[in-house]
C-alpha cells in the first residue's frame, strides 16, 4: 500500500511578515496623482486605481487598510524608517530604487509622455523641446527622463516641482512649456481639460512597470502580497479594477 501523499511543509506554510499597526497594511502613497490616487472632491475620500488595489490586496490578506499621505521626496525614506508597510503611489521599479526597497511582482505598465498647451503646436516629438521650460515632478521617472534628454543634448531647461499638479499648474499659467508625466495621468489631465492641454507622444520613452515597495527585510509579506495579486490577476479582480478606471 503506498502511502497518501503528504504536503511538504513548504506548501502550506504561511509566510511571517511584520506590520507598523497589528491588523493593518498601512500604505504610504502620494495621493496627488489621479487616477492612480487623490482625494474624491464629493466624499472626502482617498480614491484611484492604487487605492482599489491595495484595497483588495489587504483585503485576502485579512487585513484593513489604512494610506498616508506622504511627499514624493519623502516617500521611500518613510518605508526604510518603518512609518507604512508598503508603497503604492504609482511607482515605476527601477534599479536604483530596487537597491533601497524590494518591489512586488509588476501590477501595471506605464511609460512617460509629453504634456504641453493644447493651443501650442511647437511641440510634436522630444527633439521640440529645445529650449523649452519642462516641468517635472522631482525625483519621478519624468525627471529623469528629462535629465537623459539633456545629455543627448536637448537643452532644455528642468524645473522641478514637488508634486504633479504643481507641474501641471506651471504649463496652464504658462510658467512651464511642457512637462513630462506617466501617461494615464497626462491622458486624464486631457480628458478633463481638453481646452488646456495635449499630449505628445514619442517613442524615445520606453515601458515602465510599477510595482508596490517593500522593506528588504520583510520578505515574507512581499510574498504574500504577489501572492494575492496573482489571484486578483487570475480571478478577474484586476480587469475589473482596471475597467473602472482606464475601460472607456
Ligand atoms: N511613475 C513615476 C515614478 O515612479 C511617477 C510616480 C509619481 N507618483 C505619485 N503618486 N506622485 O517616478
Amino acid at each position: 500500500q503506498t502511502p497518501a501523499p503528504t504536503q511538504t511543509p513548504a506548501e502550506n506554510e504561511i509566510p511571517k511578515y511584520y506590520l507598523v499597526t497589528e491588523g493593518m497594511l498601512t500604505v504610504g502613497s502620494d495621493i496627488a496623482y489621479p487616477p492612480f490616487e487623490f482625494t474624491d472632491e464629493k466624499t472626502g475620500k482617498y480614491a484611484g486605481f492604487d487605492i482599489d488595489l491595495m484595497t483588495e490586496i489587504a483585503k485576502r490578506l485579512g487585513l484593513e487598510v489604512k494610506f498616508v499621505n506622504t511627499a514624493w521626496d519623502g516617500i521611500i525614506p518613510g518605508l526604510l524608517s518603518k512609518k507604512y508597510d508598503v508603497i503604492c503611489s504609482a511607482m515605476t521599479i527601477t534599479e536604483e530604487r530596487a537597491k533601497q526597497v524590494d518591489f512586488s511582482e509588476p501590477y501595471f505598465e506605464a511609460k512617460q509622455v509629453i504634456i504641453t498647451r493644447a493651443d501650442d503646436t511647437s511641440i510634436q516629438s522630444v527633439k521640440d523641446l529645445d529650449g523649452k521650460k519642462v516641468a517635472v515632478q522631482q525625483g519621478t521617472t519624468g525627471d529623469f527622463a528629462a535629465e537623459r534628454l539633456k545629455e543627448k543634448g536637448i537643452n532644455l531647461e528642468i524645473i522641478r516641482f514637488e508634486g504633479t499638479p504643481e507641474a501641471l499648474m506651471a504649463i496652464q499659467k504658462g510658467d512651464a512649456d511642457a512637462a513630462i508625466i506617466d501617461n494615464f495621468v497626462a491622458y486624464l489631465a486631457v480628458k478633463k481639460d481638453p481646452k488646456v492641454y495635449r499630449v505628445v507622444e514619442d517613442p524615445e520613452f520606453e515601458p515602465e512597470y510599477y510595482g508596490i515597495a517593500v522593506n528588504k527585510d520583510n520578505k515574507g509579506l512581499l510574498e504574500a502580497i504577489n501572492k494575492a495579486l496573482e489571484e486578483i490577476k487570475k480571478d478577474g479582480t484586476y480587469d475589473k479594477i482596471y475597467e473602472k478606471w482606464f475601460g472607456s
